[in-house]
């Protein structure tokens, strides 16, 4: 099982989009995929048609003191191999619940372990804040990625998220290879370009030598949530995330052929 952290302490960068997108995609090439809506205000949920009211099952339950089982809580989708968990409004919560409840911050690493090889990949999508909850991710995954919007004041943003992930790095003891998508991008101007190699200057091949392009018709729920082939969709963002899911396979592949 692999595991993936989509996130960044930035909000509106496309984190939800690329976790659709990504999932999807995987799910496509015949992995079984699981997605972990980890917002409270629950974006991801929403797309796959799951209202607030009722509360759904969710991400929440993994919490308990009595720790609820993740295929137990996971719903299918329409696509085939992908099925995600929802989050619920009271995850906003658990921050203060954190102070007296110890032990919550590997919550997710221990919904894993438990979790044995019921998926290929698990893919987290984070809140726009660092919190316990993208603590948890980041603790609990192989990969991080983060999608960073092209325009100058990302790069601040994308600093601080790097920082992060070396910080768990270093507390966990183990390697935390980040990948950063450049998302939203409109290369039709001057301020994107120059962002883009600003952010290559600074990351190198971490960052993808691609980008997604700035295309509303990715952003359909349609065609992020639904199983009609991706050709149905000719958006230009969603063959730009099978060019992304492409060079993240390729990038682990590489990775694990090094540490071999
Ligand atoms: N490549 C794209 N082209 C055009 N619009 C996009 C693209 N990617 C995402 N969007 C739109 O931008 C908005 C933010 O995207 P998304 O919700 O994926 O970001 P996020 O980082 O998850 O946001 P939040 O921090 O609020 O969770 C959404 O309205 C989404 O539909
Ligand atoms: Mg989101």
């Amino acid at each position: 099982m692999r595991v993936w952290a989509i996130a960044n302490q930035k909000g509106g960068v496309g984190k939800t989009t690329t976790t659709l997108a990504l999932g999807r995609g995987l799910a496509m090439r015949g992995f079984r995929v699981l997605l972990v809506d980890l917002d409270p205000h629950a974006s991801l949920t929403r797309a796959f048609g799951v209202p607030a009211e009722p509360q759904p099952a969710g991400v929440l339950d993994l919490f308990d003191e009595n720790p609820a089982e993740l295929p137990r809580l996971a719903r299918a989708t329409e696509i085939e191999n992908l099925a995600f968990v929802a989050a619920q409004t009271p995850l906003a919560t658990l921050e203060r619940r954190s102070a007296t409840q110890p032990g919550l911050g590997l919550a997710l690493s221990n919904a894993l372990a438990r979790a044995g090889a019921a998926y290929d990949y698990v893919l987290f999508d984070c809140p726009p804040t660092l919190g316990l909850l993208m603590v948890n991710a980041l603790a609990a995954a192989d990969h991080v990625i983060i999608p960073t919007q092209t325009e100058p004041l990302a790069l601040h943003g994308l600093k601080g998220m790097c920082r992060t992930s070396e910080m768990i790095e270093r507390s966990r003891r183990r390697a935390l290879p980040v990948s950063i998508l450049p998302t939203l991008h409109d290369k039709r101007t001057r301020t994107g370009a120059d962002t883009l190699k600003a952010m290559q200057d600074a990351h190198g091949d971490a960052v993808w030598n691609d980008a997604i392009p700035n295309d509303t018709r990715i952003c359909s729920v349609e065609a992020l949530t639904h199983s009609a082939p991706a050709a149905q969709y000719p958006g230009r963002g969603l063959s730009a995330y099978r060019r992304a899911l492409d060079w993240l396979l390729l990038t682990e592949a590489r990775a694990t052929e090094q540490a071999a």
